[in-house]
């Protein structure tokens, strides 16, 4: 595969020597880089301007910069000075001219307008073709500046100078140009070569640390594919290296330092040596391969994976912590494809880290951005398939074969599978069953972690130098090395290849880390535990050096490091812990004297590493250690041998004292006072715990594993492992002095071993476990009873506190697999079962604990099925991180890549899934639940659709009747909980008899039956002393929070008292208040939701109650007798608002009608669609003004509640203020009951524009809550509060949708910056809409804003976040002009308003007419088919209706007696907006449609022609018919209905004629849900026809006389003309109407179609139905109008037809109040 390799070499030019050029005297490194000289050096500003002036003589030298720059370093000034004087120095007679332009910093002035700028601004002044640019800056300005001079009058010559180390060493070489482009980076450039490089490395003075660290990815990469010696070079130097860039720098330094040879200091000379090494490769490769054929694909080694991942991470993360990455990812596949040694990758990634980059998808950078989470497997691989070096479907991977050198010479084919692998959080461990030749393995383990991390620390204590072999390279040892690093202990080399490192001590001299660096040890315990105490050798200088710090990560935090700690302040270093007591971080100070020693006295029964780390540095004390280990039993105690051991063998010999009343070992040891003296070279022994692993999977698979450097004569416990273990359980073992060999038995002989003490060998005991698990047979030599084979393991209690409860782990594990475990207290019992019984399936949590991991895998060598899913195989990294490929590559078993499906699918490692799972029992329980630390109540989730609902609340709150309603509204059957005890014991004796406490356990008793009984489909209601007992509570919650909804019933305590003191119902037996007090607190937090039953007039209230009412007292909210509209009409849905709301509410929580607005545009729609509005309330009282509500949302699609701007005083808020919580809850709840349109729930920061104080965090979170809790649609939550706060909104609010917003007022918002396109992509993250607000100073604002709309909708297919509706207008009145354009819910104000919510407000029939203006409207024309149409009302309707919002259209009269020619010519006339059609064309008319409605099919008419068009921009009309008739009767009834009603058994309709409109009338009833539809004609026979027309399923029962009707009708509906129908028999009229028809004692609702007269008999009837109703049968359903029955006129019919005509023509709710007002003053006057 590999072709000739070819010589690693330099440009040519790379070995010259430097030269001080002869004029600007600066010391010249040069290289070239194809005809192009680069210079390197210091301070060489006066040298460019002599060269240039030289070399390339110009009349104009052009340069740019970027604005960060000028303000840091003056760029314009220092080049015009210097050259002014270099034109002086070289005598040039005409001073050329210097232009200079600086522009915004940033990737986002890479674009074509950014090109554009420089152009025009070049061509304004007059510059030609002779000119010479000047790219000052980073890869932006070099990438720009190079594709302006490559195009700009064809070409002008330019000059680089990078000041970015990432310029420097990549993009100002090579000659690549490019701007970036909406759908990609770099999409548009050329190839063009500057005249000049200057590289001036005194620029990376003023450079951010981390943008040089960007730059050093790049340069740690070029060493790592061309260079060994480099690669040492950076991999040793790093601080000096650093200190050459970010100093410190002595004061006195001189200004120009470096310039010269003489000037520079050491650490410049070996940055400039890493920069031009780095250009050196990077000249050279290109100026072989100029154009990127094969060769220049090398140094895209890391780029394949990393430009994946800053694809999505991008701009968060920048390109060469990226690529950092993805080296290390790259470095693990060749790792897994051609065998990369594991220390080169180790290599790699430290020397990374050394520059401060990520060398994981898991580092805290990553992990803390919320996109991280779509660093998914599939993800990048997708991304992966665009690359430029794919040849078809294969990605192309530059591998390494070592550190210096690449496998090829170009990138190699890499299968997606490997890939997979490498990427993927988990992996699958395949069964042996499918390699039945699994061959006899002989491998060495990695070096055991215990000796590799005593030997670091005492070769670093040592005085002389080491040579570890075998060291293990882990990120134990790691970390290890890096704290020692930092605390000076001791110089770290690499030897062969990494194999060997050379340890330089530094004789136990130990100083604080610089900078005040913290000890990070991750979650490395070893470390942990020996640093502790090394780092008390750090002389304390006193009361103004700070401590030295040692910290871990989140699960390090946790794991116990007390009784060193104890031991240590005892002997007077101070120790504070710095989080929790007993728990890393630990700050540190030891003694004047370091470590003071003498007797020391240290609790060891919990780790043995306390003592180690004491043992290891004693002989540094400023006493003798006599170190005493008390507390009891010693555990682990061969550890501490080890210690002493490797002690010895560093010239140290500890004593352990021998006791004297037994004269045996004692507890105690004396530790002489010394100094180390390494060995010249020290072998590390393999991992004997790891050696576990492959001897195991030979004992399981029946095959055979040599181990060839552990055996008996090992200081490591494990190694006895086999012996102990393996043996017993029926292996063959051979075991000499430094090897052992295991053979296992066939396939499932596996014995127990009954009982077996591992306290020698606790790391051991997960691998015993997985072997037990599938041994079936019982001990060899044990007794013959016939219990279950078992083993029991002891002396591993220890095992509970390592990096998980392993005894734990291993439970719950091999649960999952079949397997029974029983737990001691110091160990785990394990019965054996037959492999073959194994369940399958099984995905195993690893618990970031590497031997789960590796455990687990030998299990899954006999898995069945498919074998096993171990869910976060990085775990392993810790002490053998090539596990799966020597797995594979090894040991013979498969292995792949899975994202396991339990853990959300991210390719990033353990933390992360442990995250996840933090989040999540947040969520159960902790602050996200509850959003906020104030109150606890819940906020509610997306619930399962059918999940119960359960209602609380205080007695005589309105549950059951509230309830009932909402169960009528879902259609679910209702259960009162209250009943539901009467029947089974009795309410009012239970209590007397039993006592409250039996109550109260019933209950509860009931409680739980009907959560397990009647978990779906119910709606039920609870008494409302149930949250009094605590179990109750604890349910009710739990339910609350993921099961179903639990709604609050809220009512006004006030009437709640005045009702119950009057009421009969049993009292309390304590003040209402009193009980009010203590269980509104436990109401809230059992509860998701809450519905204020609100009643704004009291008989409402007192119909909760179910206590009759006055049936004659006034209706406070009775329409006056001033307006012109009867009451039937639109004071209807007012009067009944509150089951109006009730119905919405319920179908809301129960996620069944969101009433959200289903066609909100998306980007990605590219302008089409309709657009929507919402009004903005700014009223201090909404109460107050409720009626103005209705008129003012004409248009609207929703209404905007302002909770800032409430005020109970009804003044405007003139300062900030927190709104009172129950003010909020009344309004909110009164204009619920006024409108049915979606509330768009906003509370507003000071900051944002609002009057909501801009700290208080915690009361804004309350009042979102609040929202979240009152069944809002929409809320709006502003972006800039903390990420964890927007993340808990987002995950609990359930059905609600968020419009996450960001409003500027500054006027300094640039639309098309970078900056706001992330404020997009936030809001898109948290938000189903996304709001961005601006200001305009001027116009061009608005043109700004519409370029950065439609470049969103030009990323939308592609982008790398989910792109949301985006809702950006600028504010202010130059900003109108975007209000008009916006296309989702531009926020609107109304004349009538008080004050505009926002500057530049406009109306919504503003924005219509300046739609129409623009040419966005275009006007339509609209007519009435039929005749005779003189008198119809329609014209008015109409017209009334688009003045009123603002629309160009107009609608007339088309009068026909036939379907003819012209009105074929109008409705298919491109201006045709829509027509009505009356008698005599609605049957006719369907010849000149394309479509009908199935409704309209079934009726049989006709009475609407809707146009549809295509999409936008798509001339194609298609043109539909539909009915509306019947839409009005079924609207009109619902409304006038109560849900009761409708959903009863009983429901039952009158329909009265048998003619065309009768047939509507009756598909009506059928859809409104009548059981029966009597249908009564004089002539009965056309009844019977009619009847026989019908479905059959639509129940029609003709009958033959109106005085003894079968059924007592709820809704009578007449179809004969008024003149023909009368009252009175004696009138001889056609029919007569008996007041038998409207006997229901529920009352109802009767509809005359006729609407000439006003008043028909059948209204006069309806009159004295309810003159004459008894009070007694004015039940509480019908008792809010103070009547039975409801009246309908005909007119109110027809306009509610033309409404619904209006709405599906225009898209818009049509104004129903200025259009009834119109129309009814033009019926009276007729
Ligand atoms: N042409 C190529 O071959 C090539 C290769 C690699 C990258 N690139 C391009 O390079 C760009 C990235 O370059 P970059 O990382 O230099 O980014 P950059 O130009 O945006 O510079 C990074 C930041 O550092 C600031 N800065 C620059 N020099 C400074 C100094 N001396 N002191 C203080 N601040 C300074 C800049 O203002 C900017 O904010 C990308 O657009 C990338 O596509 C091109
Ligand atoms: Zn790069």
């Amino acid at each position: 595969m590999a072709s000739q390799p070819i010589l690693r070499t330099k440009t040519p030019s790379y070995h010259s020597p430097p030269a001080n050029d002869p004029v600007s005297g600066a010391t010249i490194h040069t290289l070239k880089c194809l005809d192009t000289p680069i210079h390197l050096g210091y301070h060489l500003i006066p040298h460019i301007s002599l060269t240039l002036l030289q070399n390339l003589p110009s009349s104009t030298y052009v340069l740019v910069t970027d604005s960060n720059l000028e303000s840091r370093c003056s760029v314009t000034t220092t080049f015009k000075n210097q050259l002014d004087l270099a034109a002086s120095t070289l005598a040039i007679p005409n001073k050329p001219r210097f232009l200079s332009k600086v522009i915004p910093p940033g990737e986002g002035s890479k674009s074509r307008k950014g090109k554009a700028d420089i152009e025009d601004w070049l061509l304004a002044n007059r510059v030609t073709r002779d000119a010479v640019v000047l790219a000052v800056g980073g890869g932006v300005i070099g990438d720009l500046v190079g594709f302006v001079a490559a195009t700009f009058m064809r070409g002008l010559k330019f000059v680089q100078v990078p000041t970015t180390l990432l310029a420097m060493v990549d993009s100002a070489v090579g000659g690549k140009t490019a701007i970036d482009h909406p759908l990609g980076k770099n999409l548009i450039g050329s190839f063009h070569q500057p005249s000049y490089v200057f590289i001036d490395a005194a620029w990376l003075i003023t450079l951010p640390p981390r943008e040089w660290s960007n730059g050093m990815a790049e340069v740690v990469k070029t060493a790592a594919i061309w260079d060994e010696a480099d690669f040492a070079k950076l991999e040793s130097n790093a601080p000096a290296i650093r200190s050459a860039v970010l100093g410190p720098f002595p004061a006195d330094a001189p200004a120009d330092q470096g310039r010269t040879l003489e000037s520079r200091t050491e650490a410049q000379t070996l940055l400039l040596d890493v920069i031009r090494g780095s250009v050196g490769v990077k000249a050279h490769i290109v100026t072989i391969d100029e154009k990127e054929t094969g060769l220049r694909n090398l140094v895209n080694f890391g780029h394949t994976v990393g430009h994946a991942i800053e694809a999505v991470l991008t701009p968060h993360m920048l390109h060469g912590e990226c690529i950092s990455i993805g080296m290390i990812l790259e470095a693990e596949i060749a790792r897994s494809m051609n065998g990369l040694s594991q220390v080169a990758v180790g290599r790699l990634s430290r020397c990374l880290k050394e520059y401060d980059l990520p060398v994981s998808l898991a580092d805290p950078r990553v992990t803390k951005l919320a996109k991280s989470s779509q660093v998914t497997v599939d993800r990048l691989l997708d991304i992966m398939k665009v690359d430029k070096k794919n040849s078809g479907d294969e990605k192309k991977v530059v591998l390494l074969s070592a550190i210096g050198h690449t496998l090829e010479d170009k990138a190699t084919a890499v299968p997606d599978d490997v890939i997979r692998r490498v990427l993927s959080l988990g992996a699958r461990v395949r069964p042996v069953r499918d390699f039945p030749n699994k061959p006899s393995v002989t491998l060495s383990t990695p070096g055991s972690k215990s000796i590799s991390n005593r030997a670091l620390v005492l070769a670093a204590l040592a005085d002389n130098t080491c040579r570890l072999r075998n060291l293990l390279h882990s990120d134990d040892t790691q970390v290890m090395m890096s704290g020692l690093n930092d605390l000076k202990a001791a110089k770290f080399e690499w030897e062969d290849g990494g194999e060997t490192i050379v340890v330089h001590g530094n004789g136990g001299s130990i100083s604080r880390p610089e900078n005040d660096k913290e000890i990070y040890l991750q979650n490395a315990g070893t470390a942990a535990r020996f640093m502790t105490t090394v780092v008390t050798l750090v002389k304390d200088e006193g009361e103004d050096a700070a401590p030295v710090v040692v910290t871990g990560n989140k699960r390090m935090k946790e794991r116990p490091i007390g009784a060193l700690v104890d031991a240590l302040r005892s002997n007077g270093t101070s120790i504070e812990y710095k989080e929790s007591q007993g728990c890393l971080p630990l700050a540190v100070k030891g003694t004047a004297a370091g470590f003071k020693g003498g007797r020391i006295e240290l609790a060891a029964t919990i780790s043995s590493q306390y003592v180690s780390s004491i043992l290891l540095c004693a002989p540094y004390a400023a006493e003798e250690v006599v170190l005493e280990l008390v507390g009891g039993q010693v555990i682990s105690q061969l550890y501490i041998d080890m210690t002493i051991a490797m002690m010895a063998s560093f010239g140290i010999r500890v004593e352990r004292l021998l006791d004297p009343s037994t004269g045996r070992p004692s507890n105690t040891y004396r530790i002489p006072r010394g100094r180390y003296r390494s060995p010249d070279v020290y072998d590390i022994e393999s991992d004997a715990s790891s050696a576990t692993y492959p001897l195991a999977i030979a004992a399981i698979t029946g095959t055979e594993c040599t181990i060839p450097n552990i055996g008996s004569g090992s200081l490591q416990g494990d190694a006895r492992f086999a012996k102990e273990v393996l043996e017993p359980m029926g292996c063959q073992v051979i075991q000499t002095a430094t090897s052992t060999t295991v053979r296992g038995p066939p396939i499932g002989n596996l014995r127990q071993i009954g009982l077996v003490d591992m306290e020698p060998m606790t790391d051991a005991f997960l691998t015993a476990s997985v072997l037990l698990a599938v041994a079936p047979h019982p001990p060899a030599s044990g007794s013959t009873s016939t219990a279950r084979p078992s083993t029991r393991i002891t002396g591993i209690a220890n095992q509970r506190v390592k990096e998980c409860n392993r005894i734990r782990a291993m439970m719950d594990e091999l649960a999952k697999f079949g397997v029974e475990t029983k737990e001691h207290e110091d160990g785990l019992e394990i019965y054996g079962i037959n492999f073959s019984e194994l369940k399958s399936g099984a995905s195993v949590h690893c618990y970031d604990d590497h031997r789960v991991a590796m455990a687990f895998s030998v299990l899954a060598t006999l898995a069945p099925g498919e074998g096993c899913v171990l869910e976060e195989k990085r775990c392993v990294e810790k002490t053998w991180p090539n596990w799966w490929d020597d797995l594979e590559r090894k040991m013979g078993i498969q292995v792949s890549g899975i994202d396991p499906p339990v853990s959300a699918s991210l390719c990033i490692s353990p933390s992360h899934a442990a995250k996840a799972s933090a989040s999540a029992s947040a969520s159960a329980g902790g602050f996200g639940a509850t959003l906020t630390k104030l109150s606890q109540s819940l906020t509610p989730v997306k619930y399962p659709a059918n999940a119960t609902i359960f209602c609380i609340g205080m007695r005589a709150s309105g549950k059951t009747y509230l309830g009932g309603f909402g169960a009528a509204a879902l259609g679910r059957p209702f259960i009162d909980a209250d009943v539901v005890f009467n029947q089974q014991v009795g309410l009012n004796d239970f209590v007397a008899q039993h006592g409250w406490p039996a109550f109260r356990l019933k209950e509860m008793e009931i409680l739980k039956d009907l959560m397990a009984n009647y978990s779906e489909g119910h709606l039920i209601s609870l008494g409302g002393g149930v949250v009094e007992t605590p179990e109750c509570r604890k349910m009710l919650k739990e339910y609350a929070q993921n099961k179903g909804p639990v709604v609050y019933v809220v009512r006004d305590v006030e009437e709640i008292v005045h009702f119950l003191e009057t009421s009969d119902r049993p009292a309390y037996g304590e003040p209402v208040l009193d009980v009010f007090k203590r269980r509104d607190p436990w109401f809230q937090e059992c509860s998701s939701v809450e519905l204020v039953s609100y009643s704004g007039n009291k008989k409402v209230a007192e119909a909760f109650d179910g206590k009759a009412a006055d049936p004659t007292s006034k209706d406070q909210e009775a329409p006056k007798a001033k307006t012109a509209v009867p009451e039937a009409s639109m004071s209807i849905r007012k009067a009944f608002g509150l089951e109006a709301e009730v119905a919405r509410f319920f179908k809301f929580i129960a996620g069944e009608d969101t009433n959200q607005v289903g066609d909100i545009v998306h980007p990605r729609d590219n302008g089409g669609g309709r657009k929507t509005y919402f009004l903005s309330l700014t009223f201090p009282d909404i109460i107050s003004k409720l009626s103005l509500v209705e008129k003012m949302s004409s248009g609207a699609d929703a209404l905007e509640f302002r909770v800032d701007l409430l005020n109970p005083t009804g003044e405007p808020v003139s300062k900030v203020q927190i709104p009172d919580l129950a003010y909020v809850k009344v309004q909110l709840a009164a204009l619920r009951q006024r409108t049915t349109l979606p509330i768009v729930y906003t509370v507003r920061t000071e900051s944002q524009g609002g009057k909501f104080p801009d700290g208080a965090e915690e009361e804004y979170f309350e009042l979102i809550k609040l929202g979240l809790r009152h069944g809002c649609e929409y809320i709006d939550l502003e972006i800039g509060w903390p990420e964890e706060r927007l993340e808990s909104v987002r995950d609990h609010k359930g059905h609600a949708k968020i419009i996450a917003s960001w409003h500027d007022w500054s006027g300094g918002l640039d639309w098309e910056s970078d900056d706001t396109m992330q404020k997009y992509e936030k809001a898109s993250k948290y938000g189903d809409i996304a709001k961005i607000i601006g200001k305009a100073n001027s116009i061009e604002d608005n043109y700004s804003l519409e370029r950065f709309r439609k470049q969103v909708g030009l990323i939308s297919a592609n982008a790398t976040f989910d792109v949301k509706p985006l809702l950006a207008i600028n504010m202010g009145e130059v900003g109108q002009f975007s209000r008009i354009v916006n296309p989702v819910f531009s926020p609107i104000t109304h004349e009538a308003m008080p004050v505009k919510a926002a500057p530049g407000q406009i109306s919504f029939k503003q924005v219509q007419t300046a739609l129409a203006l623009i040419g966005q409207q275009p006007a339509l024309k609209f007519a009435l088919f039929g005749t005779p149409t003189a008198h119809s009302l329609s014209p008015l309707l109409h017209n009334t209706g688009f003045k009123v919002l603002g629309l160009p259209h107009h609608y007339d009269r088309l009068e026909t007696a036939e379907v003819d020619e012209s009105l074929r010519a109008f409705v298919r006339s491109p201006d045709f907006g829509g027509a009505s059609v009356t008698i005599p064309h609605k049957l006719a008319i369907m010849s000149l449609l394309d479509s009908v409605t199935p409704e309209a099919k079934i009726i049989g008419a006709v009475n609407t022609i809707i146009p549809r068009r295509g999409p936008a921009g798509q001339a194609t009309v298609s043109l539909e018919g539909d009915n509306t008739d019947w839409i009005a009767i079924d609207e009109v009834s619902r409304r006038n209905l109560s849900p009761v009603q409708i959903s009863s058994p009983d429901f039952s309709a009158l329909v009265i004629g048998a003619g065309g409109s009768a047939r509507a009338a009756i598909f009506a009833m059928y859809r409104l849900g009548a059981k029966t539809i009597m249908l009564y004609n004089r002539t009965l026979k056309n009844a019977e026809a009619l009847q026989k027309d019908l479905p059959i399923e639509w129940n029609v029962r003709v009958v033959e006389s109106l005085d003894d009707l079968p059924l007592l009708p709820s809704a009578v509906i007449s179809n004969v003309p008024a003149e023909g129908t009368s009252l009175d028999r004696a009138s001889g009229a056609g029919v007569v109407l008996p007041p038998a028809i409207l006997s229901n004692p529920a009352g109802g609702v009767a509809i005359d179609m006729s609407y000439k007269p006003h008043h028909t008999p059948l209204m006069e009837l309806v009159k004295q139905a309810n003159l004459n109703a008894s009070v007694s049968n004015l039940d509480r359903h019908n008792l809010r109008q103070g009547r039975l029955w409801t009246g309908i006129p005909g007119l109110t019919i027809l306009l509610e037809q033309g409404c619904h005509q209006f709405s599906r023509w225009t898209g818009r709710e049509a104004p129903r109040n200025e259009i009834e007002e119109a129309c009814w003053s033009s019926y009276r006057g007729l």
